[in-house]
């Protein structure tokens, strides 16, 4: 570091100028979090509803899925916007959706099927398509978790980002196993999320990505 980043670094800052820089990040993390937060209250207040698992299953999926959203909307904000703070928050946002993602697998297989692994394999992963589909988006969401470091950044060089771009895989198998999952009178919130998620893939379609890019400078001259 430098001597006059080392002070930087070092010089006291007010409690405003830092609400000021990490106010995004503290939005983040207290949405991210309030999910935990109600399903744990909810538990000690025995308030889970008439079908906790069911409870459970439905806020973790949902948390999931839109907090992967969110890390996805990070740079299609910054092509279409210029703003680039939602960027200093993608990671944490991706391994909150993987902590979810996590936990509604661990309430499916151990809540759900008492780890019943003959009934998990018999009645779910051979009989319901879209368990399978929702098994690949979590395995793409642990590799991309345990890679998310800077230690793996630097040892996978190129093929960080090679890996890192499943993350839209993860986010069309799980808008698919959202889908599917759903009746057929409910099947409007998973396709509001296949649209929002198709808008944000589109954004960085480079043609599109190079237009809106030049749209924004050029009304930032004006
Ligand atoms: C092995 C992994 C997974 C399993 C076993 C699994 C299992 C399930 C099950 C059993 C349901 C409920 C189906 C029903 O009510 O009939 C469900 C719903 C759902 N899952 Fe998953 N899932 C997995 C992965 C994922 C992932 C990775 C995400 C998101 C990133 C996700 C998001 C959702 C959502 C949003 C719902 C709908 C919840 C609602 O109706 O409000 N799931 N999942």
């Amino acid at each position: 570091m430098s001597a006059t980043r080392s002070a930087r670094a070092s010089a006291p800052v007010s409690p405003m100028a830092w609400v000021q820089r990490k106010w995004l990040t503290l939005v983040a993390h207290t949405l991210a979090l309030t999910p935990l937060l109600l399903l744990v209250t909810w538990y000690f207040r025995d308030d889970l509803g008439a079908d906790p698992i069911n409870t459970i299953n439905n806020m973790t999926g949902r948390a999931a899925i839109i907090l992967l959203a969110f890390s996805l909307a990070a740079t299609p904000i910054y092509i279409a916007t210029g703003w680039s703070k939602p960027i200093t928050v993608r990671r944490a946002l991706g391994l909150y959706a993987f902590l979810y993602a996590l936990l509604h697998f661990a309430n499916f297989i151990g809540l759900d099927y008492a780890l019943d692994l003959n009934a998990i394999l018999q009645d779910a992963l051979l009989s319901k398509p879209y368990i399978i589909v929702g098994l690949g988006a979590l395995l793409i969401l642990l590799a991309l978790a345990l890679t998310s470091t800077k230690a793996s950044m630097r040892r996978l060089g190129r093929n960080w980002l090679r890996l890192h771009r499943l993350v839209y895989l993860a986010g069309a198998l799980a808008a698919l196993h959202f889908y599917w999952q759903a009746k057929a009178a409910a099947r409007l919130d998973p396709l509001i999320y296949a649209a929002i998620l198709t808008a944000l893939l589109v954004v960085r379609i480079p043609p599109i990505r190079h237009a809106l890019v030049r749209t924004r400078q050029r009304l930032a001259t004006r």
